[in-house]
């Protein structure tokens, strides 16, 4: 099957580079000649890369760039299968595009977006034919991260939805089926990742080091949220942030937080300028914990731990994702040491509920309310797992 990508910046061009690994003839289309000559050559160095390393010949090498062509009309998409926007994230712009695709592609080829914020469902309510609109949500970078959401909209028909996951499980990726709410799974689940660490941090309890160490010794974390923070971008994390908390009405659960804000208004914006909540300059020393005190160190883990489960927990109740795919979202997309809801169970989920309680009780914020799903299963003894 002929796949089409629209957009060929970070995105869109790892995307394009899994279809055509996969076997596809890929058709890779920008505005923009510059970003294809950019999206071009740096597929080149990532194979010339591979082949160095002895994990691709240079036959391999020269059959994938070969299957990738680079263009800038939508009329060169008209005979794939399966094309997958991954432009600007603008919703008007994205309207118009699907507008554009519609006219040039036969009526069963399935329309994707690998949009992170926007609604699924009004993106696919530019096209005449909404039922093969799907979001198919990638992670950064697209070859090396294993795990794709799934977001069939209202309008998807259940056949599209089949076809799509089935296509891209064939791209040897692990899929989750996630409904077309703000953040999809990982994104909204791992907002108190972030928030409950800025929180702490805020509250005077521990610095970032403590924090991180915390998280990532006591917990299995691979990095901590501070040091996450500064990886991804406080610019970026910080505008994931807003757009869940605005996206869920302003719910207190999600919002955002002053530090990272100035943080981001400062400039310091993580690695990529050199200061975030560390300082990255050349032989600048990462700073130790602040303490080694154990019993400091649980409470920063499990306050953080709790708020993750909660969010987990209320994901599954308000029937966002199963539960297998909430916990394979956040082990696959964020690494996470293990499952949420597995971690729960582990945990107690009387224990989880009592925590929360406490945490609600102490600060009366909404923040803090245990989901209702937790505190049922808390009164009957149950467990996510068996
Ligand atoms: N970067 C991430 O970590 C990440 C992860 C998952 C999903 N996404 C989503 O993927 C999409 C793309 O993100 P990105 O980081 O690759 O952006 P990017 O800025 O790197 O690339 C966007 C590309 O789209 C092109 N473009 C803009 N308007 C266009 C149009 N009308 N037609 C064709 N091309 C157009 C631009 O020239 C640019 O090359 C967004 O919807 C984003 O939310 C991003």
């Amino acid at each position: 099957m002929k796949i089409g990508i629209i957009g060929s910046g970070a995105m869109g061009s790892g995307i394009a580079q899994v279809a055509a690994q996969c076997g596809h003839q890929v058709v890779l289309i920008d505005t923009s000649q510059p970003a294809l000559d950019k999206s071009r050559a740096r597929l080149s160095s990532i194979l010339a890369r591979l082949v160095e390393k002895g994990k691709m010949d240079d036959a391999g090498r020269t059959a994938i760039e070969n299957r990738i062509s680079y263009e800038q009309e939508h009329a060169r998409l008209a005979h794939c299968g399966m094309v997958i926007e991954a432009i600007v994230e603008r919703l008007d712009i994205k309207k118009q595009v699907f507008q554009s695709v519609e006219q040039h592609v036969a009526d069963d080829c399935i329309l994707a977006t690998n949009t992170s914020s926007l609604s699924v469902a009004a993106i696919a309510a530019a096209c005449a034919k909404s039922e093969r609109v799907v979001g198919i949500h990638f992670f950064n970078p697209a070859p090396l991260m294993p795990l794709v959401e799934i977001v069939p909209c209202v309008q998807t028909s259940p056949d599209v939805l089949k076809q799509s996951r089935a296509l891209v499980d064939g791209w040897k990726k692990v899929t989750v089926v996630a409904k077309d709410t703000p953040g999809f799974i990982v994104n909204r689940v791992a907002r108190p990742f972030y928030g409950e660490a800025l929180r702490i941090y805020e509250e005077g309890f521990a610095d970032f080091a403590t924090i991180d160490h915390a998280m990532k010794a006591l917990g299995g974390f691979r990095m901590g949220p501070f040091e996450l923070m500064d990886f991804i971008g406080n610019d970026v994390n910080y505008a994931v942030t807003e757009s869940v908390f605005e996206s869920f009405y302003y719910d207190p659960r999600y919002k955002p937080s002053f530090t990272q804000k100035r943080h981001a208004e400062a400039g310091w914006l993580g690695r990529k300028t050199g200061r975030g909540y560390y300082n990255y300059a050349e032989g600048a020393e990462h700073p130790a914990p602040g303490t080694e005190d154990s019993e400091l160190l649980e409470n920063i883990l499990w306050r953080i731990l709790v708020m993750l489960i909660n969010e987990a927990a209320d994901a599954l109740y308000l029937n966002i994702a199963s539960k297998e795919d909430i916990d394979l979202a956040m082990t696959k997309g964020v690494n996470y040491p293990k499952g949420l809801l597995a971690w729960a169970d582990e945990k107690g989920i009387a224990h989880c509920v009592e925590t929360l309680d406490r945490l609600y009780d102490e600060y009366r914020e909404d923040r803090y309310r245990c989901s209702p799903l937790l505190r049922r299963m808390a009164q009957k003894g149950e467990r996510f797992y068996a």
